[in-house]
């Protein structure tokens, strides 16, 4: 693939690390200056950059009719725009909040255990998220959407919140130090508590589920998550 990275940060470097060595082109990576820039060349544009940018530069590629995948959290009450946008330019559009086949298949797991754990109410679910002191998104992107698939599949609350408030669903957010990124589900009742976790270990994961869209993306129309590329409809 000839592969344009907008975002060349701690995310764009690993993709470019993992895609040279998987034999793809790098034809243009760039920061915050690249409105200017001619993508021409490119096949597909991989975009992490800043909660801030991630809109803008999906709707951006998806005017000058380039496919994107993006990976940049923080803007997800915008998602519905981008892909109403994508659908009228009849644009190529990949968004996941998260790459890693290990975390997608957490989700899946996520879904099933919310449906049945809504037959058991003394048991109460929260998320709990560790990311690195760096991270800008609070809570992260990831959490988000584990607890969308909670509310879609147990019946408990309605919404999420990151505070203490009484019937809605608790995301706890902890930044400290170097983590990569962990994700626990976590049910509680007044006599045990159950859990299932996600423990990534590095950024190649990320860079290897957005490689993989990227590949399934060249030559397609429309809007895909993870959930089109893997076989985990549940
Ligand atoms: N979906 C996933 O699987 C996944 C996995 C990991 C991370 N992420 C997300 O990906 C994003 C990037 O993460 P990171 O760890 O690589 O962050 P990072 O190290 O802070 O890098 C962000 C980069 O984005 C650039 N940038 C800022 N504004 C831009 C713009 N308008 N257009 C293009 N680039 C711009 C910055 O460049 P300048 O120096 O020029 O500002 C910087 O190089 C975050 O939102 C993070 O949460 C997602």
């Amino acid at each position: 693939m000839e592969i344009a990275l907008l975002g060349y940060g701690k995310m764009g470097k690993e993709i470019e690390r993992i895609a040279v060595d998987l034999g793809h082109s790098i034809v243009f990576k760039g920061g915050s200056d690249w409105e200017n820039e001619d993508l021409t060349g490119a096949e597909v544009v991989i975009e992490f950059s800043s909660p801030e940018a991630g809109f803008e530069n999906v709707i951006r590629c998806l005017s000058l009719q380039i496919p994107i995948v993006s990976g940049t959290t923080g803007w997800h009450q915008s998602l519905p725009e981008a892909i109403a946008f994508c659908k009228e330019v009849d644009g190529s559009f990949f968004y996941a909040s998260n790459y890693s086949l290990g975390v997608n298949i957490f989700f899946a797991l996520n879904r099933v255990l919310a449906k049945w754990m809504d037959q058991f109410p003394q048991f109460c679910p929260h998320i709990v998220e560790l990311h690195h002191s760096m991270k800008k998104d609070i809570p992260s992107g990831t959490a988000i959407s584990i607890a969308e698939d909670i509310l879609k599949n147990h019946s408990q609350f309605n919404s999420w919140t990151t505070e203490n408030v009484k019937d809605q669903l608790k995301i706890e957010s902890i930044r400290e130090g170097e983590i990569p990124g962990t994700h626990s589900v976590r049910y509680q009742s007044l006599t045990d508590e159950l859990h299932i976790e996600h423990i990534s270990h590095g950024r190649d994961a990320f860079a290897k589920g957005a490689l993989l869209a990227a590949e399934f993306l060249i030559g397609k129309k429309g809007f895909y998550q993870m959930n089109d590329l893997l076989n985990l409809n549940l």
